[in-house]
């Protein structure tokens, strides 16, 4: 450790010491909160050469990698082990059927995580990044004070900060997480077994992947979802592909239909009370219906920045808010709340920062990925917010049932599906969205993210060869179809 990391305080730890209370450290970048977006915005800024300091309350890595997006992919993963054993037979693999020992699948995930976080701190320290473990909240003239869990204090300021305190859980009155019948994504990761039967309220990308999960470690699942369709925002064929293998999984799923409270039973578990006087008796609640903005305690007398209605962090769109020289990035601000997206928010940030006139990101056009089973991932517009944004389209949509690839997995369900605007002699002009449902699409997407973001033609993307046999080819085949001859499509 060099002498610089020699004075930056343990992660647990607020410095205290003369230097940091007294002369109110000073640093080019303060950034509040240790999510992706807050350590993406310190590594990059540090690897520009700024001198960055990060405050986190709890651990760095935030809700992504240690109560989100890591844990829920990790758990997925045993789903898919259990896939797998369960097909094995199909392939001549004769296995016993076994048992999933919970508490082996709990502690791999929290292995996976403790050496994510371990080399996100270590990157950070790397970096000669300063690291508060505290609660900072900024005041007037860009002074961050620091208060830490056992009553020490430091006082901060930065040239710049940075705020990305990220989002909780929301909670539906009535269904307050207790941790063991209701729970959030919080809890979720703590049960202490598989549930027998469990009620996923919400239908969006985290009730799908609990769903998903739940049900291949042989839960009984039903999905209650106030809209008319679950994920919304997929493309309804995307959609319907999920639908109907949920439905393999014996996953029930009840859209239109709103939740009304429950009674815990005292023989365990609870009855759910939804729609039109209908009753579901269940062992767990899982609560997926949103998140919400956490910005409480953050801003204290002095700063100009504004809170929306919604409790966002007020933004435009170079994440500045209404304070000079103070930027909000990540879950907070009124943006799609994807890691990578809080990511590209701390790039840009930085980039801002530092002068260089960076270009706004495209809110519209990010990658999204659901990884329940079957996956799904999508950049640009659907074929419906296509037509309802105006344009005429052309869309292709082809199946994984005839992709060599995916009948040797022996994972058929699913399709990809290409909308393109349709010039005026009819033919298929520039990819306006890339849809994909089906076996490991999450790590097919690129293409399609670039050519939506790119603004490439079918004709151009069409020219370009995927690899045989692959998934992607399926994703060429669909925009070789587009041009008006195909091969396979
Ligand atoms: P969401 O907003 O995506 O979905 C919540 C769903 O709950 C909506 O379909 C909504 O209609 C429904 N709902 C709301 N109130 C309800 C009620 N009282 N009864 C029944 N249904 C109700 O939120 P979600 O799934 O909790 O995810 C939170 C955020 O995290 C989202 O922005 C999501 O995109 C992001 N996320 C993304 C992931 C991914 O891309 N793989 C994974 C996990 C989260």
């Amino acid at each position: 450790m060099d002498d610089f990391n020699d004075q930056t305080p343990e992660i647990g730890q607020v410095d205290s010491s003369p230097d940091a209370t007294g002369s109110r450290q000073q640093f080019d970048v303060v950034v509040i909160g240790g999510g992706p977006g807050g350590y993406a915005a310190a590594l990059y800024g540090a690897s520009a050469g700024l001198n960055v300091a990060l405050v986190e309350m709890d651990k760095i890595g935030g809700t992504c990698l240690h109560r989100g997006c890591i844990p829920a992919k990790e758990l997925l993963e045993t789903a898919a082990i259990v896939r797998t054993v369960k097909h094995a037979g199909e392939f001549g693999v004769i296995v016993e059927p076994k048992a999933v020992d919970w508490s082996i699948t709990l502690q791999r995930k929290q292995e996976v995580i403790n050496k994510l976080a371990g080399g996100v701190v270590m990157l950070l320290k790397n970096r000669k990044v300063t690291m508060f473990n505290g609660f900072g909240s900024l005041g007037a003239d860009k002074v961050v004070n620091i208060a830490g869990a056992d009553g020490e204090h430091a006082v901060v300021t930065g040239d710049a900060i940075i705020l990305a305190p990220g989002s909780v859980p929301r909670v539906i009155p009535g269904f307050e997480p207790d941790g063991t019948i209701v729970v959030t994504s919080d809890e979720f990761f703590h049960l202490t077994q598989i549930p027998r039967r469990a009620v996923v309220i919400g239908g969006g990308a985290i009730g799908c992947e609990f769903a998903s999960t739940l049900a291949d470690l042989g839960s009984s699942v039903t999905i209650l979802e106030a809209l008319p369709k679950v994920l919304p925002g997929c493309d309804d064929d995307v959609t319907r592909v999920v639908l109907q293998s949920f439905k393999k999984k014996d996953i029930t799923v009840r859209s239109g239909v709103a939740v009304t409270g429950h009674s815990p039973n005292p023989v365990g578990g609870t009855t759910v009370y939804f729609g039109e006087g209908e009753t579901i008796d269940t062992d767990v609640v899982v609560v997926s219906v949103g998140r919400v903005p956490y910005s409480s305690g953050l801003l204290t007398p002095g700063t100009n920045v504004q809170v929306t209605e919604r409790g966002h962090l007020d933004v435009d769109d170079l994440c500045r808010t209404a304070e000079p020289s103070v930027w909000a990035i990540g879950d907070a601000i009124a943006s799609p709340q994807l890691a990578h997206v809080a990511f590209a928010e701390g790039i840009l940030a930085i980039k801002d920062i530092l002068g260089e006139s960076p270009t706004p990101i495209d809110y519209g056009k990010v990658p999204w990925a659901i990884y329940c089973h079957p996956e799904v991932a999508f950049a640009g517009h659907s074929e419906a917010s296509a037509k309802a944004a105006g344009y005429e389209v052309v869309a292709s949509k082809h199946r994984f049932a005839g992709n060599s690839r995916a009948q040797i997995l022996g994972e058929t369900d699913g399709l990809v599906k290409i909308i393109a605007e349709k010039r005026s002699n009819g033919t298929a002009g520039t990819v306006l969205g890339v849809h994909m449902v089906g076996p490991w699409v999450t790590e097919q997407l690129s293409g399609g993210y670039l050519a939506v973001n790119w603004e490439a033609t079918v004709d151009e993307v069409a020219a370009l060869i995927q690899p045989h046999p692959s998934l992607t080819e399926l994703f060429g085949e669909s925009m070789l179809a587009l041009t008006g001859r195909s091969l396979h499509g």
